[in-house]
């Protein structure tokens, strides 16, 4: 295991919070607080901030993601962003299938796999969510549920595409709750996943893909989490709407 070969991400993701006006200042504030981190630095935001996010950030080490994309380019979806339209705008990132997409939006590791797919054609970089449930974790089961979302996520991607594919381990249980997992859950799971890229690819792809993990993961608790062998890094709720305690996090993860 060779953690130096890979380079840590810390990203946000803002879920449903903060307007197009809000955007720009919040980014303001932000830039001089990470601007010598020493991780991948990206703020993922609602659509309609994109824009706003794109130019405050210009220039600087921040790089702007989407928090879901369609697979098909274009056509009758009503209410659906292609990932097309996400790159034409110039925006590298993509979370997809986020558990509260899983839980209130119908996603399906089948529909994730579209989106993967539909994003790494359109030449973005995903983020791909995967994480049990807090009954699953109890069952014995988290594993299988969790290498079963990687795996079906991941069909059709060959090694090359996995530059292009980041995974977040986040545990449903842990997300939003102030309940984290402990350091060396992250590290059981994030290693699992590791060695499911392995069979599926090889031991040079599993070396080389970026494992975070995201569920609580806040200024306190970070330099912990992240100072483990298989977790790069980290997608982060709640904290990643307050600069000082995001940069922070990206301060450890420099460190880490
Ligand atoms: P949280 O969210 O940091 O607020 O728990 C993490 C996530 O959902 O990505």
């Amino acid at each position: 295991m060779n953690k130096s070969l890979r380079k840590a991400v810390i990203a946000g993701n803002w879920k449903m919070n903060k307007t197009p006006a809000e955007t720009k200042p919040f980014i303001e504030e932000l830039k001089p607080l990470v601007a010598d981190a020493d991780c991948d630095v990206v703020i993922c935001v609602p659509f309609v901030d994109l824009q706003a996010a794109l130019e405050a950030t210009e220039g600087s080490n921040i790089k702007v993601g989407a928090e879901n994309c369609y697979w098909e380019k274009s056509g009758a979806f009503s209410g659906e962003v292609s990932a097309d339209m996400l790159a034409s705008m110039g925006v590298p990132y993509v979370v997809i299938g986020h558990s509260e997409r899983r839980a209130y939006f119908g996603e399906t590791d089948e529909t994730v796999n579209k989106r993967v797919r539909g994003a790494i054609d359109s030449g973005l970089t995903v983020i791909l969510c995967v994480g049990e449930v807090l009954e699953q974790r109890e069952q014995g089961i988290t594993e299988e549920i969790v290498g079963m979302q990687t795996k079906v996520a991941l069909g059709g991607v060959s090694k090359e595409e996995l530059d292009k594919v980041i995974i977040a381990y986040e545990p449903v249980w842990a997300i939003g709750t102030g309940k984290t997992a402990t350091p060396d859950q992250a590290q059981e799971v994030n290693h699992y996943i590791r060695t499911v890229i392995a069979d599926l690819y090889d031991e040079e792809a599993a070396q080389a893909i970026t494992i975070q993990y995201g569920g609580s993961m806040n200024d306190k608790n970070a330099d912990e989490l992240v100072s483990k062998e298989d977790v790069d890094g980290g997608l982060i709720g709640g904290a990643s709407l307050v600069a000082e305690k995001f940069s922070a996090i990206v301060k450890a993860a420099s460190n880490g």
